[in-house]
């Protein structure tokens, strides 16, 4: 590890990019169809206009293989020590995620495990990530985030079907120095498990196979009381923001660009509004794919990047709020890195007819 500074343990140095959406379009008025719901209203109360969704047969892994592999070209390399999968859609209940897709993407036999808090999935990733870095346990770590929400969520559930949508964003992390370009710097990370109720797939776990009897459709879904959600997410994510920009000496103006994870326009509105960040510091890329869970701030990085938003040097702010209830936060200053504009691999296709629904 030449690279490292003798003074301390090497920090983890973001140099690969990618992201991957499913190709099937759903767009508001697909989901007006069969909901009692409009484009009008979805707008106003989310700012989403349309989501990707993955086709019958296909799971959280296809799509995480698919953006490893970009942010590995990203990289330069086809090696990495580790491979860590956030996610709260794994393909099994048991195994992990992250062994199938390293193996997928020919890294068999390295170190593979899934992170599992859900909307802060990557952030919680990131950490695990810097922390096998600095341990000396990885040079080289690949870190997904990815999600498959319309496998959880209920398509008759208005509520929660016109928030999701599917999606994986990955990032190569190297052992470097502290103070060059791309380290990733001071964290905060919390958790809150009295509210575990307030984001829940109630059934599917030792909780209800442990009792007799079938669960209800509701148990097998997703649910999310959403009202509350909002409030706890701007608030969490507000204070969890103020508190690494503190622990690394940061003021608010010191941030050219903020990374929430993208949960809902005016979640991520009121959030920079509370923090007194101009709302064009807010990256944003809700609006075209939805909420994509724990891969939402990597699309919405390989979305800014590709875009050419992202400069060398730009100083960026990561936050993220999830079901547990779980936060996070993480600053980083972005490095050189090659990311292809469209970068998220195939043309999409808008989908008309034959939506599948989980039963
Ligand atoms: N289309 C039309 N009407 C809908 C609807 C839909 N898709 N979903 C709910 N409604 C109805 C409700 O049934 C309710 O009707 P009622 O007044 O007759 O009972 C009305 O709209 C208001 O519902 P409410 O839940 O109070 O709306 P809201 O303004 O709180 O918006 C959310 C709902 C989900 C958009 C909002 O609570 C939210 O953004 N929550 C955070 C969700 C989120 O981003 N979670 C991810 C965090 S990681």
């Amino acid at each position: 590890m030449s690279a490292v500074a003798a003074s301390g343990p090497p920090s983890a140095v973001l140099c690969g990019l990618g992201g991957w959406l499913p190709s099937r379009v759903v767009t508001n008025e697909h989901l007006a169809r069969r909901l009692d719901t409009d484009d009008a209203w979805i707008r106003t109360r989310t700012g989403i206009r349309q989501r990707h969704v993955v086709d019958p047969g296909q799971a959280t892994s296809d799509l995480a293989v698919e953006a490893g592999r970009r942010a590995l070209a990203s990289a330069g390399t086809g090696r990495v020590d580790a491979v860590v999968v956030a996610t709260s859609t794994p393909d099994h209940i048991c195994p992990a995620t992250a062994p199938a897709v390293a193996a997928r993407l020919g890294l068999a036999g390295v170190a593979a495990f899934d992170v599992s808090a859900v909307c802060t999935g990557f952030v919680y990733g990131l950490a695990s990530a810097a922390g096998l870095i600095a341990a000396g346990l990885a040079e080289r770590v690949l870190l997904i985030g990815a999600d498959t929400y319309s496998t959880i969520v209920d398509p008759l559930d208005r509520a929660n079907a016109i928030i999701f949508g599917d999606g994986a964003g990955a990032v190569v992390l190297r052992a470097g120095r502290v103070d060059e370009p791309g380290a990733v710097g001071h964290f905060d990370l919390g958790s809150d498990g009295d509210h575990t109720e307030m984001i829940t797939v109630a059934a599917g776990g030792s909780r209800q196979r442990s009792r007799p009897g079938e669960p209800s459709r509701r148990e097998r879904h997703f649910s999310m009381d959403g009202k509350a959600v909002y409030r706890h997410a701007v608030t969490r994510m507000a204070q969890s923001a103020r508190t690494t920009l503190s622990r690394a000496g940061w003021k608010i103006d010191d941030v050219d660009h903020f990374v929430p994870h993208q949960a809902n326009l005016r979640i991520l509105h009121s959030a920079a509004d509370d923090l007194g960040l101009p709302r064009d510091r807010c990256a944003m890329h809700v609006e075209d794919i939805g909420n994509t869970g724990a891969a939402s701030i990597p699309l919405a990085l390989a979305d800014a990047a590709g875009r050419g938003a992202l400069l060398p040097g730009d100083r960026l702010l990561l936050t993220a709020f999830g079901g547990g209830l779980t936060w996070g936060s993480c600053l980083l200053t972005w490095p050189e890195l090659a990311v292809p504009a469209h970068s998220f691999g195939q043309p999409a296709h808008s989908f008309d007819q034959g939506e599948h629904e989980t039963s």
